[in-house]
This record gives structure tokens, sequence and C-alpha cells, in this order.
């Protein structure tokens, strides 16, 4: 029957219902009948003992195929794959046995007597010999013990953790204690379902947060799991998988290793294994059941990968002794229950002989290549003669360098001898049951004994380790073993280090790295990770649908840092900071304005006040002739208010240099508009000074041009007056115009405002050039409406043409810009309505004569043709005193 299909509750449920079914058809029958035939080996020694302790050890591996033909009665089946190792284990039970019963402090008037079954790796078979052993005879009748023998004390072992669940069980039931060496399955730790179960293993809860430990002391992410199919491996990567991924470690894969043999399984696994990126596997597996998967790593030549040994597997021979294993599993870091040194182990190990029991004589075929069975040596084989040398044998069996579970079995042996020793040894009338009574070596009851090892605290001979038992469990210290080449070209266990679950957190999991050596070709930590580190400057990007570890590094974006590794999301740099190149800092936004020390700042300071010194030069001319016919016709104040915008318009550009204040924005700005508009209304009043000449009285002509220059310049300047006293301008810092620079500029305060102050400079510019355009036909003294119209006409074209310009640059620009365009207009009026003045002051000044003012006839044509070109020459025109002018070249 096969059981392993069954969660542990199913079977132990079967189990009970088998034999409760069994008893019924016996008892119904009112005597006795042989049911079943169990089929065990083992080792059996009561005659004349006292106590009798049980022993049960996997020595084979598995049950002998057996066809489900149901027409002859079945049997119980044979087993096979003889287990060197548990033989060990077995041999050590007798080993102890015969110390103890040598000794004279412990147990000194008491032999022990034993039943030692091998459990085939089976969990039916560990049910045979606990039903076997507890009814006392081959034939299961339960809850009857029909042999009259000494009394049953304990069961040690039972070997894997399946095995053990099994057998506590049905030993539960009867409060019958079980001492378990191997059997280091967490769910074995409940002393509600396995109320007698103790053990000298350490409990897989320990091991499996060791392990975890171990993967995130190395930094590993990223690893594969390996179970085998029983509780064992199932409970305790369960628990791995617990704590590690609480960790934010990711599983890569979890493959669970067969029970019976399936090749195909095995491949499968193996081609995980290959596809993973995991550098780290966790094996969490007895070494039966990893063999397979051993046989077919090598075959696909698997190197490169660290693996991780439970303790059932990390010193078994039946792995380590495979040939060329160490390019595949040299490296692997495992955790090992305690080492001891056994004197006298050894010895008795070499002192077997095949006579004195069936598995012995199996044992010695085997390593000797002969039998001692009769019809064998017929066939042909070579018979035993028991003389062979069992000291020239160098195997598992005899190998006592690594005796871990070893030792637990000793430990094991030596708790129930203790246990029962303090029994025997209880005071009369001071004992610890009902009415203060003992209990008799002889005849005592298992929850007696049960009494006894729950408070048992001993000392294991030979080593001094004291044991005693928190709850039927040991605490959890673990060597850690690194699978190193030996010179010979096999495997050593190199320490190195510890895990000891009692010591206070941190101290827990000692490593000394340095003596690693790793299974890859740099000889360097491993690393397992699915995705590298996310920089500084990156942030995570989840994979859709993978684990939390396989993630994309996602650069931050313009204006966005991250200054951590692994950063989850990027963060907003504050409003006047911006991310460095590399995205990990913020930097404050570079401060831009038009300084008054950079080169462009010095050239347009210099043109500005250069200009304002020319017009101011141009007014001390103009001073110095205030008498001239040429000054005095045109109205010398307006030629002075004109002059005096100009000067301000050079003036106020230099105010728009340097790093914006409140007083600055509001000159600059206020500067400007008053200074066009007395500009503009100065050369209205020169145009309508002209038009008027040639119509009125000579003393409105003089009045009014003043009056409209007066009234317009006020206008502009109640205007601005108004406009800085209710929304003044102010400076701010633009950080939406350009991401890297903060750019410092004047804000006009009010849209709407600065809108028709500069409207209001455009419309006495339309106004004026429309007067200049129309009087530039009449009779002028010195072409003074030509010269207007001119200036307007650079002045219209500086100021179309600065729109594209200012609307194209940025920054510090624009400003230079705006400048560059005052500059200009002002540079245009300037020489076009003084030059000419100038010219005929300083150069000739013959022609600045009253009588000169004449216009003649043939030069008046010329202009009347309208052409812009024949701007260039002025003519002189009469004036309103009719007196003659002369013509005046400027190409001269
Ligand atoms: C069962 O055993 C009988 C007798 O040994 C044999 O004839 C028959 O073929 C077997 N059946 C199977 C299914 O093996
Ligand atoms: C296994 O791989 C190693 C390199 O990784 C190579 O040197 C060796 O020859 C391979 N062995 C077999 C049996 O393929
Ligand atoms: C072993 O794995 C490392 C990464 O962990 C890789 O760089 C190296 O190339 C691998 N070596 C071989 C032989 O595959
Ligand atoms: C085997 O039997 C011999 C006697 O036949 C005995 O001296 C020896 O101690 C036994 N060994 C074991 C391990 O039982
Ligand atoms: C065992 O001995 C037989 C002859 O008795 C021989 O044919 C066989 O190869 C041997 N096997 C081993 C593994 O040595
Ligand atoms: C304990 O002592 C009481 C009174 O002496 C007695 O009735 C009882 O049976 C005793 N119990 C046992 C288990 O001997
Ligand atoms: C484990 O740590 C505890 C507490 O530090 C200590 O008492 C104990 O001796 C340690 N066990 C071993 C085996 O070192
Ligand atoms: C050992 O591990 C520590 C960190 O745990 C590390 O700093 C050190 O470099 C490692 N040493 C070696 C030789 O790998
Ligand atoms: C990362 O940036 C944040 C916000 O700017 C800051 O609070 C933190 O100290 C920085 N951390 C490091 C390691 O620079």
């Amino acid at each position: 029957m096969d059981l392993t299909g069954l969660s542990s509750k199913g079977r132990f449920l079967m189990v009970l219902c088998i034999v409760s079914y069994l008893y019924k058809s016996t008892a119904a029958e009112g005597s006795c009948k042989l049911k079943a035939k169990f089929n065990l080996r083992g080792y059996k020694e009561v005659e004349k003992k006292t106590v009798v302790i049980g022993g049960m050890f996997p020595v084979h591996q598995r049950l002998t195929d057996t066809d489900s033909n149901t027409t002859i009665a079945p049997e119980s089946s044979d087993c096979e794959g003889f287990n060197f190792r548990t033989f060990r284990w077995a041999q050590t039970m007798l080993f102890a046995l015969n110390e103890i019963n040598s000794r004279n402090d412990i147990l000194p008037d008491t032999e022990l007597g034993y039943v030692i079954y091998d459990s085939c790796f089976t969990i039916s078979k560990a049910v045979e010999g606990t039903l076997t052993f507890l009814t006392g005879q081959d034939e299961a009748v339960p809850n009857y013990r029909c042999g009259d023998g000494p009394p049953l004390s304990a069961l040690v072992g039972a070997g894997g953790s399946d095995l053990s669940i099994a057998t506590a069980r049905i030993l539960g039931l009867y409060y019958f204690p079980q001492m378990s060496y191997a059997s280091s399955c967490s769910v074995l730790e409940s002393r509600f379902q396995y109320p007698t179960f103790l053990r000298t293993i350490p409990s897989d809860e320990h091991q499996s947060v060791a392990m975890a430990k171990l993967v995130l002391h190395f930094g590993w992410t990223w690893v594969g799991t390996i179970a085998a199919e029983d509780d064992y491996g199932k409970y305790g990567i369960k628990r791995f998988k617990e704590v590690v991924e609480e960790a934010g470690v990711c599983i890569s894969f979890s493959e669970t290793l067969p029970k019976i043999r399936n090749p195909e399984a095995i491949e499968r696994i193996v081609q995980t294994v290959l596809d993973s990126t995991a550098k780290i596997i966790v094996v969490f597996s007895s070494d039966v059941d990893l063999s397979p998967l051993v046989g077919e790593l090598l075959r696909n030549n698997v190197t490169n990968r660290t693996w991780i040994a439970s303790e059932a597997w990390v010193t078994s021979a039946a792995i380590s002794r495979h040939p060329d294993i160490l390019p595949v599993l040299g490296g692997t870091i495992g955790f090992a229950v305690k080492r001891a040194d056994i004197p006298g182990l050894k010895e008795h190990l070499l002192s077997v002989t095949p006579y004195n029991d069936t598995l012995t004589e199996e044992f010695w075929g085997i390593v000797f290549n002969c039998t001692m069975n009769y019809r064998q040596v017929l066939s042909g084989m070579r018979r035993c003669t028991g003389e062979e040398m069992m000291e020239k044998l160098s195997n598992t069996f005899t190998d006592v360098s690594q005796l871990r579970i070893t030792y637990n079995v000793y430990k094991a042996v030596y708790a129930v001898a203790h246990a029962l020793h303090n029994l025997e040894d209880c005071k009369p009338h001071s004992g610890p049951f009902e009415n203060n009574t003992c209990a008799d070596i002889t005849k005592f009851e298992p929850w007696q004994l049960m009494y006894y090892l729950k408070n048992l605290r001993y000392t294991v001979p030979h080593t001094g380790e004291e044991i005693y038992f928190n709850n039927g469990d040991v605490d959890g210290f673990y060597d850690i073993l690194n699978w190193q080449s030996e010179s010979e070209g096999g495997i050593t266990y190199t320490h190195i280090g510890y895990y000891n679950s009692t010591a206070p957190p941190e101290e827990r999991l000692i490593i000394n790295n340095g003596s690693i050596i790793w299974n890859n070709d740099i000889l360097e930590t491993p690393r397992s990770v699915c995705s590298e580190r996310c920089q500084p400057g990156t942030r995570m990007g989840i994979r859709q649908g993978e684990p939390v570890c396989c993630f994309d590094c996602i650069p931050c974006a313009d204006g966005e840092i991250s200054n951590t590794t692994d950063a989850r999301g990027c963060i907003q740099c504050d409003e006047d900071y911006w991310s460095n190149a590399n995205h990990d800092t913020c930097v404050p936004k570079t401060i831009e304005f038009l300084d008054f020390t950079e080169p462009l700042g010095i050239t347009l300071i210099a043109i500005a006040a250069f200009g304002a010194l020319a017009t101011i030069a141009v007014a001390i001319i103009l001073l110095m002739h205030l008498n001239t016919p040429l000054v005095n016709v045109n109205d010398p104040l307006l030629s002075f208010s004109l002059l005096l915008g100009l000067v301000i318009t050079f003036l106020c550009s230099i105010v728009f240099l340097g790093e914006p204040q409140m007083w600055s924005c509001m000159t600059s700005q206020v500067a400007l508009a008053v200074g066009f508009a007395l500009v503009l209304s100065s050369l209205m009043g020169k145009s309508a000074l002209l038009m008027l000449r040639a119509r009125a009285s000579s003393d409105t002509a003089v009045i009014a041009p003043r009056v409209i220059m007066i009234v317009c310049t006020l206008i502009q300047a109640v205007g601005c007056t108004v406009w800085l006293i209710l929304m003044p301008p102010q400076p701010v810092k633009n950080t939406a115009a350009q991401n890297i620079k903060i750019i410092l500029e004047c804000d006009p305060g009010n849209i709407i405002f600065i809108c028709s102050i500069f409207a209001y400079d455009i419309l006495l510019a339309v106004l004026t050039f429309s007067f200049a355009f129309v009087a530039r036909k009449l009779e002028d003294h010195f072409n003074e409406g030509k010269s207007v119209t001119f200036g307007m006409l650079v002045f219209f074209i500086v100021w179309i043409s600065f729109v594209p310009a200012y609307l194209s640059t940025r920054g510090k620009f624009m400003v230079a810009v705006q400048i560059f365009a005052i500059l200009a207009s002002s540079f245009g009026l300037l020489a076009c309505v003084f030059i000419p003045k100038c010219y005929v002051l300083l150069i000739k000044p013959e022609r600045n004569k009253e009588e000169l003012m004449i216009p003649r006839a043939k030069s008046r044509d010329t202009a009347a043709s309208g052409s812009s070109a024949s701007l260039a020459t002025t003519s002189s025109s009469a004036n309103a005193n009719g007196t003659t002018v002369s013509t005046v070249s400027l190409d001269d």
C-alpha cells in the first residue's frame, strides 16, 4: 500500500481504521487469528534483559517493487538499496547500548535489551515496525501485548520526518515515548498532535530561519528552491520562503523532488535550474531523494550555481562521493547539526561479523562482493569466508569523520538510558507519582518514563554536551559548512561559521566569509539578483506579471531626482531647483539677467552713453547757434525738448540692465514711455509747426505746437503716475519660461496699463508720422518735414522688426533686444533730424542764411514726386516770409 501520497493526517486516520478493523475481526471470533505477516529485519536482544529499548533505522532506501497481483496472498515487501550511512547509525545504537550496559554509573543493575527494525525509508515499514514493537509479535493485534518479555521503554528513531510522523501518531496513542535522532520537521513540534515525541535534532524551524538569514547575509534576492516531496521538504522550504519573502527576496522557482523514480520530473527540474537566472538554489531534501537529481545535474554539467544544503544531505557521502561532483556542487554551503568524536565507535564498526544478523550479512556481501547464501554460491558467486578484512575498508560505514546524525543517535540512546536510570534511582516514598510512589524498573508504564524524559538533563559522555528537552526539542545550533576540494579530488567540509538560535539576534549567524570557496570562475561571492540595483538618478519600474525583484531602471525625468539606490519613485525638485545631469541631486537654477559687467552689457552701456553724449553735443551745437535762422526757424524749444526726450530714452536703456529691482523696474518702463512720449510729441509739434506755418499766422504757429508737445507729454506722465501708484511694476522670478534657469525680470503689474501706455506712444508715433508725411511737401526751412518723416520711418522699421526679434529670444537676450531697439530708434531719430542741421551749422555755415531759405521751384518738383529716395536730397523750401532757399545735398 502506498501511503506516501496522503497527508500525514490522512495516513494516520487510515492506519487507525485498518488497525481497529483488524482488531474487531479478531475479537469477534474470540480467538487470535493471524491477519498479516510482517517482513521485518533488524536486531533483537531481549533475553535476560530488564528493559528493552526500541530502535528504527532506514537501513534500506526503498521497498522492492511488487506487482499488485491479487491472485496470490499478498506479502509484506522486501527492501532494497542498502545504505551504509544509516547502517552506521543502527550500529551506533548497538555501540551505545553496549557502552551503557558496561558502565557502572548508569543503570548499574539493569541490563538493556533492544529491538531494532529497518524502516526501509518507507512509512508502511515504519508502521509495521511500530505495531510489531508494541505488540511484541509479528502479527499485529492492537491494544494487546501478547509477548511476555521485559517492559518496553522507548523507541529511538524512525529516521526521516515522514516516518516519525507516522510512528509518533501510533505511539502517542499509548503515550509511549519516542526519541528521534533525525526527524527535524517543524510539525513534530506540536505536543498536541505528538504528545510523546522528543528529539535530539533541532527543529527545522531554526534551520529554515538560519537558511533565510544566510541568504539575506549575502544579499541574494533571487533564489530557487527545491524540496523533497515529503513533510521534511515541504515544511522546511515553506518556512524558509516565508522568512525570505518577508525580507523582500523573490523566489525564482520552486521545484519538488519526486519520492518515487521519475526521470522526466528530474529532467524538468534540471531544465528549470538551467533556465533560471537565479544562482542560489536552496535544497531541502534527504540525500536519498536528492541523489537522482545530482546525477542529472552532473550529466547536464550544471555549473556556476551555489547550492544551499539542509542538514539531511550536507555531509552525506551519497551525494559528495559522486565522481566529478566538484564543478557542480563545489562551493555548496550547508547547515549541519553538531559534530562529535565518539571514541571506540570506529573499533565497534570494524568488529561487525557477517554471522550476527541478516543486515550485517547483506552488508558484508555488498562490500566484499560475496554471498553467504548457498543458492547464490551455487549460481557462481564468491562465498564469503567471514575472514575478509574490515580494517582495509574505507567507505561511508567506517568513516567516522562527520559524526553528526550518528552523534544524535548516540545522544538519543543516552537520553533514554539516563531517564531509565532516574526512574530506577527513585527514592521510595519521595517519588514523583501519586502518593509519592516510584515506578518499578521491571514493570513501569510508558507514561512514567515519559515523565523522566521530559524533565531530563544530562551530560553526553566524551563530548560533555549538556542536553535537556525544551518541550521535547533541543536548542537550534548548526555548523555552517562549505564544500571545498580536497587534494585528492574529493570534497572536504570546511567549517565556515555557525548558527546559534539562542544567541542574541545579531550574533546568531556568524560567518567567516574569507574562508569560503565559491563555485564560480572569479571565486567571489556570487550575485543572485533578478535585476541589478537601480542607481541614483533612476527609479524602479515594475515589470508586469513578474516578481517585485525583477524591475527596470527608468531614468528620472528632467526636474526630478532620486538620490538613493533602488528608489521607488523620483522626487520633484523644489521650484527654485532643477535636476543635475545625473538626476541625483537638485541644484539651484541659474539666475539669469543681463548684467552690467558682461561684454554685452558693457557694449550696450557704451552705446547708450555715446548716444546720450551725442545728443548733448547736438544740444550744445544748437545752443551755440541759437540765433541763427536754422535753429530759430524750427522753434528751438521743440528741438531741445526733443533732445531731452532722446537723452531720457538713451539713459533709460541703461536702467534695463542689471538685476531688476523695484526702483529699476519702475524707472525703466516709465522713463521709456515718458521719454518716447516727449520725443514723439516734440516731433509732432515740429510737424504741426510746419503745417501751421504754411497756413496760419506766425503767433499761433509758435504757441500751438508747444501746447501740443506739453499736453501730449503730460498725458503720458499722468498715465504713468497713475500706473505707478495703482499697480507698480515689480521684479519677479520667472521660473516657468525655462526649466534650468530662473529669469529675473520686471512684471508690468497690470498688462492693461502697460499696453495702454505704450499704445499711447504708438498713437503719438502714428500721428507724428501722419503730420510729418503731410508736412514734408510744404514749404520748409531746411527740410524739417522730410527729416521728421524719414526719422519716423526709421523709428517704425526698428520697432516693427523688434517684435519678431523680441519674441524669438529668451531670457536676458530679450532685454538686450529691447535695449537695442530703444537705442536704434533713438539713434535713428537723432541722426535723421539733427545730422543735416549740424552739417549746415558746422560745415556749411554759409547756407545758414535767411536769404538762402527760399525754396527753388525745381527742387520742390523733385520733392513732390514723393519718392522716398528723393529724401536723400534735402531741399530748401520757402519760409513763411517767401525768402529764397538753396538746395542742400546730403551727399556732399
Ligand atoms: C498474476 O499471477 C498469476 C499467477 O502467478 C499470473 O498468471 C498472472 O499473469 C499475474 N497477473 C498479473 C497482472 O501480473
Ligand atoms: C562542463 O563545462 C565546463 C565549462 O563550464 C567544461 O570545461 C567541461 O568540459 C564540461 N564538461 C562536460 C562533461 O561537458
Ligand atoms: C557564472 O555566472 C556569472 C554570473 O553570476 C557569469 O558572469 C559567468 O559568466 C558565469 N560563468 C559561466 C562559466 O557560465
Ligand atoms: C556478533 O556476534 C559475535 C559472536 O557471534 C559477537 O561476539 C559480536 O559482539 C557480535 N557483534 C555485534 C555487532 O553484534
Ligand atoms: C563480483 O564478483 C563477481 C565474481 O564473483 C564478478 O563477476 C563481479 O564483477 C564482481 N563485482 C564487483 C562489483 O566487483
Ligand atoms: C493514594 O493514597 C490514597 C489514600 O491513602 C489511596 O486511596 C489511593 O488509592 C492511593 N493511590 C494510589 C495510586 O495508590
Ligand atoms: C549559543 O548562545 C548562547 C547564548 O549566547 C550560549 O549560552 C550558548 O553557549 C551558545 N551555544 C553554543 C553551542 O555555542
Ligand atoms: C565578508 O563580508 C563582509 C560583509 O558581510 C564584506 O564586507 C567582506 O568584504 C567580505 N569578505 C570577503 C573576503 O568576501
Ligand atoms: C535625498 O534627498 C532628500 C530630499 O532632497 C533629502 O531629504 C535626503 O537627505 C537625501 N538623501 C541623501 C542620501 O542624499
